[in-house]
């Protein structure tokens, strides 16, 4: 067990990653105004403890769709893990595997869905897999992606919606950020297009997405997804109720607040302060939300604020490129093991416990919330 910070696991991963890749990990969109907010956002947050309650025994287990979870912390689908480590998003699902929680694995990943979803723990253990949905302009790409999710057992499908063109990341267009050449996005390799390895000095996934990615896709196609799909789809990218709302009466079975880990359209608000209005919008649903999560603080906090579970991307990049597997299994045990001395320091037994009175916030104080 690691007594790091996933702040110095950032700092220990920075030293094994070629620049231009930890760039395009760590980076945002434009000036990264979001991507700051992300995380000071959670630091204006205020716990308000409860003394005097008996925190002998916790139960941070959390039932996401029928998959239970001991504890409601998922893998955020990331890119490219082998830019990290060669065994990339392989190593990644055996670290989820081991800790038994859900690996949201992208369609961009650097190994196949059929790999990913054969990978195995020592022990014999396999990684409980979510898909994460990009839409090509050419719908057969998407029944397939979606036929061989379903083939290879993933159980829901993550579409993401706030990226129909990729975010301008200054970091990445100074760099040329593009994949070596003996790495691709294998999910893609039957319909040719899984090299993203241009080097003309440009920003080789930029254009590959403008050529590529549906603009048009709209509440339309969520329902055409959701028919084909034949899981349940979670919509991740989602920063306003009535968004939300749209995306339920579409068919979806959840959302994910989410600003692309401030990735796509900067000065976008932060995760956390979207959170509430998600979930004041609508409130039978099981909203879950990333961005800006590096301490068991934060997730209570999204807790506390409706989230019914947090999804981590950059951590998990930073253990794998410090550890491989072991690294991204330090993370996920780092995060489930502050998440337990918070709730007992702030005299919460279990998950049902963690109410909205147990954070004071400076961001939904009624007024724009009421109005909707
Ligand atoms: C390097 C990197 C690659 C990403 N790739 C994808 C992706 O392929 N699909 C996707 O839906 N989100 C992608 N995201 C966004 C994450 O799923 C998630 O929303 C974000 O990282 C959460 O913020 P955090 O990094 O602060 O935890 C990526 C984020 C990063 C940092």
């Amino acid at each position: 067990m690691t007594t790091l910070t996933i702040k110095e696991m950032e700092n220990l991963a920075c030293r094994n990653l070629e620049q231009s890749y930890f760039d395009y990990y760590q980076g945002g969109a434009e000036d990264e105004i979001t991507l700051g907010r992300n995380c000071s956002d959670f630091d204006a947050i205020k716990l308000r403890p409860r003394m005097l309650v008996d925190v002998s025994s916790v139960d941070m287990a959390v039932d996401l769709w029928g998959e239970k979870l001991p504890m409601p912390i998922l893998i955020a689908p990331t890119a490219f893990h082998c830019l990290a480590h060669p065994e990339g998003e392989l190593a990644s699902a055996r670290a989820a595997a081991s800790v038994s929680t859900i690996m949201t694995l992208s369609t961009l990943a650097n190994h196949s869905i059929e790999e990913v979803a054969a990978a195995e723990t020592q022990e014999g253990k396999r990684a409980r897999l979510w898909f994460q949905l990009y839409v090509y302009k050419d719908r057969e790409i998407t029944r397939d992606l979606l036929a061989r999710a379903r083939q290879a057992g993933v159980r829901a499908i993550v579409l993401t919606v706030d990226s129909p063109r990729l975010g301008k990341r200054p970091r990445d267009c100074k760099n040329g950020f593009h994949l070596p050449a003996h790495l691709s996005a294998r999910n893609l390799e039957r319909f040719f297009l899984q090299n993203i390895s241009g080097n003309s000095g440009k920003n080789a996934l930029a254009d590959y997405i403008a050529s590529l990615y549906d603009l048009s896709l709209s509440f339309a196609e969520l329902e055409w997804i959701v028919a084909e799909a034949g899981l349940p789809v979670l919509v991740k990218g989602i920063l306003r109720g009535d968004d939300a709302r749209k995306a339920l009466a579409a068919g979806a079975a959840g959302i994910i607040v989410s600003n692309h880990g401030g990735r796509q359209l900067d000065t976008a608000i932060s995760s956390i302060e979207a959170l509430e209005e998600v979930c004041r919008a609508v409130p039978e649903t099981t909203v879950l939300m990333d961005g800006g999560i590096r301490r068991g603080t934060d997730i209570l906090k999204a807790l506390a604020l409706g989230a019914r579970a947090v999804l981590v991307g950059r951590p998990v990049l930073w253990g794998l490129a410090w550890q491989g597997e072991s690294g991204v299994r330090s993370v996920l045990s780092t995060l489930q093991e502050e998440l337990l001395l918070s709730m007992q320091l702030a005299g919460v037994a279990s998950l049902k416990d963690v109410e909205r009175d147990l954070v004071k916030s400076p961001f939904f104080a009624g007024g724009q919330g009421e109005r909707l």
